[in-house]
């Protein structure tokens, strides 16, 4: 029977009231040493070990100067520095860790090893001694299939660095016992994380709500609707997004993204939610990887990223009258905007021939709404109104095939008067940020239908784990699920494509007009 203890975080001190007392970590790579530092923090005896011998001498050292630098930081006691020092050992063999009331593993992301590791640990350690996976791709269920005691083995999921990223996810194996899990939630707290629970499913919680952004600004630039630069600046400054999807894949590198979002993508038998891009494929096979080779979407000069310029306003002789579509999503709102702008607006039931139209769609094209409404297509563009415009920091507008450069020109000019960044995109069903966070938003409703893990976990996930403004359902909640819905029917009819079919989750709370966070009894 496994039995839970409790843990004292700040001592760094053993006692019996720990959740866990001797903790083995194998694998001391960038993983293992994060997670071992935090571990031993938690008051816990912490023994690491690694098929090579120098990596974990390398972690020691590497731990150490951590908890040097933090405690003249004054972020720690020289008391906790010393008491954590002495939480700290090497093993020289798995046999080493025989001890151990909990191993976790961090070595390489293969089946076969990993097993082979655990078998061999399963050999040595007693029978009650917890197995935790920090596998980010790999099926928990499928670790544990060949082991002994299939029930003490759970996903346990850090992020890089493990030290700053406080979230944890841990993940029960279908075969695994509950408390085995309760037991890592309480260790995740005593280290200061922050646990959440995930179902074993391909990416958990982080890596399969992840799949939205990327993919989808992949799409965007893989149709020429804009450049990667000017998609970046988009999603920064109209969505909210602390780094652009082209610049975080640069950062991540493509030998780490592109074979991700291959690994959940076929994982879900080609769920077309999840279908990655050609674009990363060819570029990962040409050695674009990102900042770390100097070359990527982004070129580096000494590691300093070289943005491509952004081009000023136009100043067009002369502005024509602006008349906007009855159907425009937030028509008052535009018609305020405008007025706060200085344009000349047009209110009769059709536009003048001079006038500049304007159409404010959700998920559908520029184009198709000129046809629908018999507009004249060459002085019609789009503006994205999906955020409401005193929220955001730059205008979005889409021309459709037919424009006519000397109307792209003025309205660019006079959407730019008070000072505000415009972006000029072509015809686009739901511009960027529409189609970007419609699909964020309905990847993480069909996570709670699968019921991988609760709206709360999810939002708390993947703020954590992902840094994104808001959680996507707190986020789909605020810009109104009904308008995330319409979106995506739109971006259906528009490309005809089952990606962006709608989760059941999102129908049901849209029609019933409830939170995306209202799970059902
Ligand atoms: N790097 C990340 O961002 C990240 C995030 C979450 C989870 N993970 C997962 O954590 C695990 C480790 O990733 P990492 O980035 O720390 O890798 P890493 O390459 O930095 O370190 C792996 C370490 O494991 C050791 N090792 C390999 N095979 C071993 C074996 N049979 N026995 C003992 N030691 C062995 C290696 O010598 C190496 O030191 C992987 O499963 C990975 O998917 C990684």
């Amino acid at each position: 029977m496994i039995v839970a203890f409790r843990c004292d975080a700040t001592q760094g001190q053993s006692d019996m009231s720990q959740v866990f007392q001797r903790v083995g970590v194998i694998g001391a790579g960038a993983m293992g040493r994060g997670i071992a530092q935090m571990v031993a923090q938690a008051g816990c005896q912490v023994s690491i070990y690694d098929s090579a011998p120098a990596a974990c001498e390398a972690a020691r050292q590497g731990i150490l100067a951590q908890w040097s630098r933090m405690s003249s930081k004054g972020k720690c006691s020289a008391d906790q520095e010393q008491a954590w020092g002495q939480n700290l050992s090497i093993a020289a063999s798995i046999n080493d860790m025989a001890g151990c009331d909990l191993i976790i593993e961090a070595i390489v992301e293969r089946l076969d090893v990993k097993r082979e590791v655990f078998a061999q640990v399963e050999q040595c350690v007693s029978a009650d001694c917890v197995l935790a996976t920090n596998t980010s791709s790999l099926s928990v269920t499928a670790i544990a299939a060949t082991l002994k005691h299939p029930e003490r083995v759970a996903g346990y999921h850090f992020f890089n660095p493990v030290p700053l990223m406080r979230l944890v996810e841990v993940i029960p194996g279908l075969k695994t016992n509950s408390q085995v899990c309760e037991r890592l939630t309480q260790l995740t707290k005593d280290m200061g994380h922050t646990p959440v629970s995930a179902q074993d499913t391909p990416g958990f919680i982080v890596n399969h709500a992840g799949r939205g952004y990327g993919t989808e600004a992949l799409r965007i630039i893989s149709e020429s609707v804009s450049d990667f630069a000017t998609v970046d600046r988009i999603l920064r400054d109209q969505a909210g997004f602390r780094l652009g999807p082209f610049e975080l894949m640069d950062l991540t590198a493509l030998d780490v993204s592109h074979p991700v979002m291959e690994s959940v993508y076929h994982q879900y038998f080609e769920e077309p939610r999840y279908r990655p891009s050609v674009i990363t494929a060819q570029r990962l096979a040409g050695g674009l990887l990102g900042k770390k080779v100097g070359e990527g979407f982004y070129n580096y000069a000494d590691g300093v990223v070289q943005t491509p310029p952004e081009a000023d306003a136009p100043t067009p002789a002369m502005m024509p009258p602006v008349w906007v579509s009855p159907k425009a999503a937030r028509r008052p709102e535009l018609y305020q905007l405008l007025k706060d702008l200085g344009a000349d607006i047009e209110t009769g039931q059709a536009p003048s021939e001079r006038a500049l139209i304007l159409v404010a769609p959700l998920g559908m094209d520029v184009t198709t709404l000129a046809a629908v409404e018999r507009l004249d297509p060459t002085r019609v563009l789009g503006i994205d109104l999906l955020i409401p415009d005193a929220a955001t920091r730059r205008r979005v507008l889409a021309t459709n095939p037919a424009t006519r450069a000397d109307m792209r020109d003025a309205a660019h000019a006079l959407f730019a008067r008070d000072g505000k960044a415009v972006s000029v995109i072509k015809d686009s069903g739901g511009f960027v940020t529409q189609r970007v966070l419609a699909t964020i938003v309905n990847i993480a409703s069909d996570i709670c239908q699968q019921s991988i893990c609760t709206p709360q976990d999810l939002d708390l996930a993947v703020s954590l784990g992902l840094g994104y403004p808001k959680g996507p359902l707190a986020w789909g909640d605020e810009l109104g699920p009904t308008n995330i819905l319409e979106t995506l029917f739109n971006l259906q009819t528009v490309y005809g494509d089952p990606r962006y079919r709608p989760s059941p989750w999102l129908r049901r709370r849209g029609a019933l007009g409830l939170s995306l966070k209202h799970q059902e009894i």
